[in-house]
């Protein structure tokens, strides 16, 4: 650099200054973009929300995003797959996040869940639960704590968002595990916030502080989740007919519209005042 800036003085020439000056500016102004990536982890990128608000973010330059599902359904120069089955706990405790020197910001979204066999408690089997409790909850725990350990000493805008529901608010019948699961999720988040203030307001705590952490719903959205709800019995679900009507009267969000607004809040992260909250509160 100060052999550089030597050059550039002593050299008499006026096109080999512009040239110089040319150069040196490009260079500072490449590492200063190369500074500015944001990369997203978000799972459930295959499709519903996840795809949605991954290809949103993919139309805007500087994000990255790394997807994680079972199929792979998008193709874009800033996008990464892994195929990985978020139901098998010994793949997800084998996942790495990877080192970005280069970000601004790194965000983990844990977007993908299902409801499972919509059953009331007595009917189900205990694979489909263990299954569903990993899917929802057990694969997003071990993610938050793989995330938090590995940007620990990274000095960027880290943040956690978890894809709860309203169904973790309130009771659903039919929805038990499913209930249960994005109910822990939510606690979750509010035991990692807890945590992340109780570390920042220690000067002598230097390590995995620094996170910000927030579960938000998405209000009722029209993706292959409300397929399956529409399948259900009215025998093993007494709001079936709710979940019908949300469709013919065209009151479900589109996943688009849903993924843009979520985009619009993680970007004004201090107008959110909670941990759980739900994508509506911000209209
Ligand atoms: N839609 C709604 O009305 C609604 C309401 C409240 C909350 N939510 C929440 O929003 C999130 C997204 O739901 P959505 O409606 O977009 O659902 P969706 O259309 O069914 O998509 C679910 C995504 O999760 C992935 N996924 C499912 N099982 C997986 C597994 N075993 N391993 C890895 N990935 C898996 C799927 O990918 P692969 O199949 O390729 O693996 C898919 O990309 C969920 O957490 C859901 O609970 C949705």
């Amino acid at each position: 650099m100060r052999l550089f800036l030597l050059f550039l003085i002593s050299t008499t020439q006026r096109e080999t200054k512009i040239i110089a000056f040319s150069l040196f500016f490009a260079y500072f102004y490449d590492k200063q973009n190369l500074l500015n990536l944001n990369y997203y982890y978000i799972t459930g990128t295959s499709r519903g929300i996840g795809k949605a608000f991954a290809e949103h973010l993919l139309s805007i330059p500087g994000n990255n995003v790394i997807g994680i599902s079972r199929q792979k359904t998008i193709e874009h120069a800033n996008y990464r797959h892994f195929y990985l089955d978020l139901t098998d706990i010994t793949a997800v405790s084998k996942f790495k996040f990877e080192l970005h020197a280069n970000a601004k910001k790194i965000y983990l979204i844990n977007n993908a869940g299902a409801l499972g066999f919509i059953k009331p408690m007595g009917k189900l089997n205990a694979d489909t639960i263990t299954k569903n409790y990993t899917l929802n909850l057990i694969a997003p725990s071990i993610l938050i704590n793989e995330f938090i350990n590995c940007y620990d000493s990274t000095d960027t805008e880290k943040v956690i968002v978890n894809i709860s529901s309203g169904a973790g608010r309130k009771p659903i019948d039919g929805w038990a595990v499913y209930c249960a699961s994005k109910a822990g999720l939510d606690m979750l988040s509010q035991v990692v916030d807890a945590e992340q203030k109780i570390r920042n307001n220690k000067p002598q705590e230097s390590i995995h502080k620094g996170f910000k952490i927030f579960s938000i719903a998405p209000g009722v959205v029209d993706t292959e989740m409300q397929m399956e709800i529409r399948k259900a019995s009215k025998e093993d679900f007494s709001r079936i007919e709710d979940f019908i009507s949300y469709k013919l009267k065209n009151e479900l969000s589109e996943p688009k519209i849903v993924s843009q607004k979520y985009f619009k809040v993680l970007n004004n992260l201090n107008n959110i005042t909670e941990v759980l909250s739900s994508i509506k509160d911000y209209d």
